[in-house]
C-alpha cells in the first residue's frame, strides 16, 4: 500500500476516512520542535505521499533527497518553504489549499485591525488589574474605522474579502497589488489602485496580504515605515518576513505607528522580544485560517489531492505544480 506521510495530526480524526486505501502515519516533531531539512528527509523516507505545513522546510536539497515522493501536499494556502522550482524539476507534484481560508483569514485581519484600533488588549488589561473604577471620558480613546483609509498590500482573494469587509465599516479603501485587480473586483470593493509610495503615505491602516518572495521580503523596513503616517496601525495576517521586526519595534517605540496586529512573524514561532513589551500590539500565533470549518476544508483538500495522485486519476486539484 502506498505511504502518506503527515508531518501533523489531522484536524479530526474522521478525516483519515478520505486517506483509507492507503498507509497513513504521522511523523509530526516533537512538543515545541520543528523540523530541520534533515529531519524531512528522514521522516519522508519510502514515502509516496507527504502533508506538510509551513515550518517545513522543503528546500531544493530535500527535494533531490526524497526520491519515493510523487506528490506534497501543502496544509495552507501559501508556501514560499518549498521550493517548488526544485519540486517542478523533479516530477513532484504540489497542491495548495486556497479559497477555503479566505473568509477565516479576512475576519482574523478584521479582528485584528479592531483590536489595535480600539486598543482592546490595554483595555482588558486594564480591567483584569482592576482600574476599572469609574467611567472617564478619556480612558483608553482610539481610532474609529469609518472614513479612514485601509491601505490593501496584496489584493488577492484575501485582499479582496478584507476589502468587502472593511467597505461595511466605512472605509475608504486603497491598494496596491504587482498586477493591477480587474474592474468589477476594483468596484465591488470600491477600492482604488494606488502605487506602492501612496499606499504606505495615505494608508491609516496597512494590512498586508502579499505572498512572501524575493520581491516583498522585507519590503516594510525601517524607510517605508517612516513614510507612513503617524499613528498608523499595521497589520500582517501574510507573512512575517514581510516586515523587518527589528524597524516595527522601533517605529513602534518612538509613538510614529500607534500599534500592530501580527498574525505572523519573521521568524516564526520567534517573536522579537519588543514586540511583547510594546503597549499596543496585538498578537495571534498564527491563526488565520483557525477555525474548524477552514482548517476541516483545508485537510480535506489535503487528503482529496494525494489520493487522487495515488489512485492515478488524471487531475489533482489545486496543484501550483
Ligand atoms: C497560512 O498562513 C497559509 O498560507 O495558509
Amino acid at each position: 500500500m502506498p505511504l502518506v506521510v503527515l508531518t501533523r495530526e489531522l484536524p479530526d480524526e474522521r478525516l483519515r476516512d478520505l486517506l483509507d486505501e492507503f498507509d497513513v502515519e504521522v511523523r509530526a516533531p516533537a512538543e515545541g520542535e520543528l523540523y530541520g531539512e534533515a529531519d524531512i528527509v528522514r521522516i519522508a523516507e519510502g514515502a509516496d505521499a507527504l502533508i506538510t505545513v509551513l515550518s517545513d522546510p522543503i528546500s531544493r536539497s530535500v527535494i533531490e533527497q526524497i526520491g519515493s515522493v510523487g506528490i506534497i501536499a501543502q496544509f495552507a494556502v501559501g508556501y514560499d518553504n518549498i521550493d517548488t522550482e526544485a519540486a517542478a524539476e523533479h516530477g513532484i507534484i504540489v497542491t495548495n489549499t486556497p479559497d477555503v481560508l479566505t473568509d477565516a483569514t479576512a475576519d482574523l485581519a478584521m479582528g485584528l485591525m479592531l483590536g489595535v484600533a480600539r486598543r482592546l488588549r490595554e483595555a482588558d488589561a486594564y480591567v483584569r488589574a482592576g482600574r476599572f473604577r469609574r467611567w472617564e471620558t478619556t480612558t483608553l480613546l482610539g481610532l474609529g474605522l469609518s472614513g479612514r483609509t485601509l491601505g490593501i498590500f496584496g489584493m488577492g482573494r484575501i485582499g479582496a474579502a478584507v476589502a468587502r469587509r472593511a467597505l461595511g465599516f466605512g472605509m475608504r479603501i486603497i491598494y496596491h497589488n504587482r498586477q493591477r485587480a480587474n474592474l468589477t473586483l476594483e468596484r465591488r470593493a470600491c477600492a482604488q489602485y494606488v502605487t506602492f509610495d501612496e499606499l504606505i503615505e495615505q494608508s491609516d491602516i496597512l494590512s498586508l496580504h502579499a505572498s512572501l518572495n524575493t520581491a516583498s521580503r522585507y519590503l516594510i523596513d525601517r524607510d517605508t515605515l517612516l513614510r507612513m503616517k503617524p499613528g498608523a496601525i499595521i497589520i500582517n495576517t501574510a507573512r512575517g518576513p514581510i516586515i523587518s521586526e527589528a524597524d516595527l519595534v522601533e517605529m513602534l517605540s518612538k509613538g510614529h505607528l500607534a500599534g500592530a496586529g501580527l498574525d505572523v512573524f519573521e521568524d516564526e514561532p520567534r517573536v522579537h522580544p519588543g514586540l511583547l513589551e510594546a503597549p499596543n500590539v496585538l498578537l495571534a500565533p498564527h491563526l488565520g485560517s483557525a477555525t474548524v470549518e477552514a482548517r476541516t476544508e483545508m485537510a480535506a483538500m489535503c487528503a482529496r489531492a494525494v489520493a487522487a495522485f495515488l489512485r492515478g486519476e488524471a487531475t489533482v486539484a489545486n496543484r501550483v505544480v
